[in-house]
């Protein structure tokens, strides 16, 4: 049995898996809570949990072969502590590793959150077999996991991949990073806040916007409203994705010209929005990156959609285990 943590700014999970006979991961039992207290009241929540959870499944801890834990960085993984992640806010050194070592007594990986997904996607996902490939989340934030050459690359200190970071305009949406980086474009928070710039402007002049009927509703925007109001064809909607695809193709042009991989996999966002986002995203990409790395990398969705943070998670339990 395996057991896994994914922790998340706005939500965390307890899942427990197996592997099943034909080699993939199954999920026996998931109890999902939101991130609404204070880090060390939180981790506690977590391991009751689990343990409620084991109980729940006739599993007792010595039946445990590896924990994996997923978390949005800065972290090391070597380590094993969080450090301070802009959308975790308190969780400031945690050595999370060695306090549920110390719980269940098993060994415990923790690892980058974009990175247990890259692994995901590569073992079990739309990755499987292709050894270099980019996963990147496109969720409440940005980040990337590289596999390359058959292997994760984490870099020295476990921080490669922060790609969300890159500052791609002098100004422009911050999501949890800096004004105009790739994930102020390209995150929710940094669509909901160009949905919230664009929609103000045209507020203000009188204009009606569908997404939001007033200025007091701005803070209500998110990237799911602007999405759903694009399908329907409205032009403010339609304009704010144009822009984050705009610069989701230059973001991963940069990727593509620096790594040369067989893939990318775009998660969460672009599973639910690539019709809007595909056409400029391409069209970018193909602009401005070099033409026959472009003809060599796939541009696809994440395979194991709405499943893939508590598979990442699972994952880092079996390397956990040193399979
Ligand atoms: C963090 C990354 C993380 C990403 C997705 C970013 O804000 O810097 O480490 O992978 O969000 O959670
Ligand atoms: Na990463």
């Amino acid at each position: 049995m395996l057991l896994g943590f994914d922790i998340g700014g706005t939500k965390c999970a307890v899942i427990l898996g197996k592997v099943a006979a034909d080699g993939e991961i199954d999920i026996v039992g998931k109890q999902a809570m939101p991130t609404n207290k204070p880090v060390y009241e939180m981790i506690e929540l977590l391991f009751t949990t689990a343990e409620e959870l084991l109980l729940q499944h006739s599993v007792q801890k010595e039946q445990l072969e590896g924990i994996g834990i997923s978390c949005g960085g800065p972290l090391s993984s070597k380590k094993g502590l969080i450090l301070s992640p802009p959308n975790l806010i308190g969780w400031d050194e945690v050595p999370i590793v060695k306090m549920t070592e110390e719980r269940f007594g098993i060994k415990t990986l923790l690892q980058n959150d974009a990175n247990a997904c890259a692994v995901a996607e590569w073992k079990y996902g739309a990755g499987k077999g292709i050894d270099n490939l980019i996963f990147l989340t496109f969720g409440t934030g940005m980040g990337a996991g590289f596999i390359l050459d058959g292997r994760l690359y984490s870099g020295p200190s476990d921080l490669a991949g922060e790609v969300g970071h890159m500052r791609l305009a002098d100004m422009g949406p911050v999501g949890f990073g800096k004004a105009g980086s790739f994930e102020g474009y390209c995150s929710g928070g940094g669509i909901a806040q160009l949905g919230q710039i664009k929609a103000r402007e045209k507020l203000q002049v009188g204009e009606p916007v569908s997404f939001c009927k007033s200025i007091d509703d701005l803070p209500s925007i998110t990237a799911k409203s602007i999405a759903d109001a694009a399908f329907n064809g409205d032009p403010v909607a339609i304009e704010v994705y144009r822009i984050c695809a705009e610069y989701l193709g230059r973001g991963l042009a940069l990727l593509i010209d620096i790594l040369n991989p067989e893939m990318i996999i775009l998660g969460s966002i672009y599973g639910r929005a690539h019709k809007l986002l595909e056409p400029v995203m391409l069209e970018v990409i193909n602009r401005e990156a070099y033409k026959d790395s472009v003809g060599a990398c796939r541009i696809v969705p994440a395979g194991l959609s709405e499943n893939i943070g508590d598979i990442a998670a699972l994952s880092l339990a079996l390397i956990s285990k040193g399979l």
